[in-house]
């Protein structure tokens, strides 16, 4: 395993220094495969995964005493060949899209594990859902309660509903992931009076069933105290409104570190406090225990994925600054100029070298924000290294784009013994049919 000497604790738990010195992943040479899938270059850990579940299934185990269940938030991370992975693995879905929904049915989710969150969904999206009874869709807002009613009653079907309740709490992270605020588009909050109204009439309706009720705070969060005064809130609510959910979704978000010097921030810190709240409150109303879903996405996929990239051209600037320029940058990982995020990286082929030159690694594109990382250290880096970026595996490439054209890069899933599998091929466009 891994040099003690070099702190490899944000990579993939298969990561090693091979004998040459340069790093392995699932025992996969990475030199090799960046020549083989060009750069830059995404790959997943499949072991590291398969952790991340397991360990937030065995908290379950332990600190809730009813069932529970793990639904991944596909908007992390999502494709075809991803979802068939996942779909082998004893977890549910938290899809938001017609696209996510299609791939996760044509994958083999079964319906009945698979959630339909978002905020404007379509009549698309509403009917895909209804056809195909899923698990629950997830109603955002009156006008959409109004809509699949009428959706419902034309389909004679009766419809699994959950409400995203907002409980107007504030979170400690950054504004444009934080969604439980007063101001935010999300969900019937509660201060309006919007959720009891919602949860009376959905209660009242013939069309629906309402099995759930759910929340979402915010994303990388590493305070579980939030999470208990939410539970209380819609908790509450459901209990003025003379309702047993049978299932409570607290959402997901909890944070990863993404820094060696960033805060650890194990699942039991979040499980055993949630269940332990929906535990207390129960108990102390009489209500029977819900199911309990916990919808993770970055805790589960963002230390599996790495991304890699080439180095390029060097230059200092007038403060001294060391600037290098690598392959890609704003078009496959948007997040340090949407969010100011901080990474770290090491060079594949040297990553236990003296950290002794403090670079600036920023991208290829037409924007001054493109840059990947603010400052980090590196061993002297040359034109033509390459440079690995860990805990690349949440809202990069989701979030990714064609900016300047450029395709998106190929994505691994790396087994051990140097098996691997592709997930996406690389993009590449018949650039011909651009001129129709
Ligand atoms: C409804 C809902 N559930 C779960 C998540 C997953 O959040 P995270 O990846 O931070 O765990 C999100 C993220 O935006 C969300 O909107």
């Amino acid at each position: 395993m891994a040099d003690s000497s070099c702190d490899l604790s944000l990579f993939p738990d298969s990561t090693a220094i091979n004998q040459k010195g340069c790093l392995t992943i699932g025992d996969s040479n990475l030199e090799a495969l960046a020549a083989d899938f060009n750069t830059p270059l995404y790959l997943y850990d499949a072991a590291t995964i398969r952790t991340q579940i397991h360990t937030i299934q065995s908290a379950l185990d332990a600190y809730y005493p009813e069932t529970s269940a793990i639904a991944y938030a596909s908007k992390a991370y999502f494709s075809y060949r991803f979802a068939q992975k996942l779909a082998r693995e004893n977890i549910e879905l938290d899809v938001v899209s017609l696209a996510e929904l299609r791939i996760a049915l044509r994958a083999g989710f079964d319906p009945d594990r698979i959630h339909f969150h978002g905020n404007n969904k379509s009549m698309d999206e509403l009917q895909t859902a209804i056809e195909h009874d899923i698990h629950a869709i997830v109603v955002d807002n009156m006008e959409e309660l109004l809509t699949l009613e009428k959706m419902a009653v034309q389909s004679g079907k009766t419809v699994r509903i959950w409400l995203r309740i907002t409980p107007d709490i504030r979170v400690d992270t950054h504004p444009h992931i934080e969604t439980s605020a007063a101001t935010s588009k999300f969900g019937f909050h509660i201060v309006t009076g919007d959720a009891e109204q919602a949860m009376r009439y959905g209660l009242n309706s013939a069309a629906f069933n309402l099995t759930g009720i759910h929340c979402h705070l915010g994303s990388q969060l590493f305070d579980p105290i939030p999470y208990q005064a939410a539970i209380e809130k819609i908790l509450e609510l459901a209990l003025r409104c003379n309702y047993t959910p049978l299932e409570i979704s607290p959402g997901g978000g909890w944070g990863v570190r993404y820094t060696e010097t960033g805060q650890e921030n194990e699942a039991a810190r979040w499980v055993r406090p949630v269940s332990d709240t929906i535990v207390r409150i129960c108990h102390q109303h009489g209500l029977r225990l819900p199911k309990l879903i916990l919808e993770p996405g970055r805790w589960l996929v963002a230390r599996a994925g790495v991304s890699i990239y080439r180095i390029g051209f060097q230059k200092q600037n007038l403060d001294g600054e060391k600037l290098l320029a690598v392959d890609g940058g704003i078009a496959d990982n948007p997040r340090h100029a949407l969010y100011q995020s901080d990474y770290t990286a090491k060079i594949v082929q040297n990553p236990a070298g003296a950290a002794d030159h403090s670079y600036k690694i920023v991208g290829k594109f037409c924007e001054t924000g493109d840059v990947l990382i603010e400052k980090t250290a590196l061993p002297e880096a040359q034109t033509g290294d390459l440079l690995i970026v860990p805990v690349s595996g949440a809202y990069q490439l989701s979030m990714a784009s064609n900016y300047n054209l450029a395709p998106r890069p190929a994505v691994l899933w790396l087994e051990k013994d140097g098996q691997f599998e592709m997930l996406q091929p690389r993009e590449e466009p018949d650039i011909s049919s651009w001129w129709i």
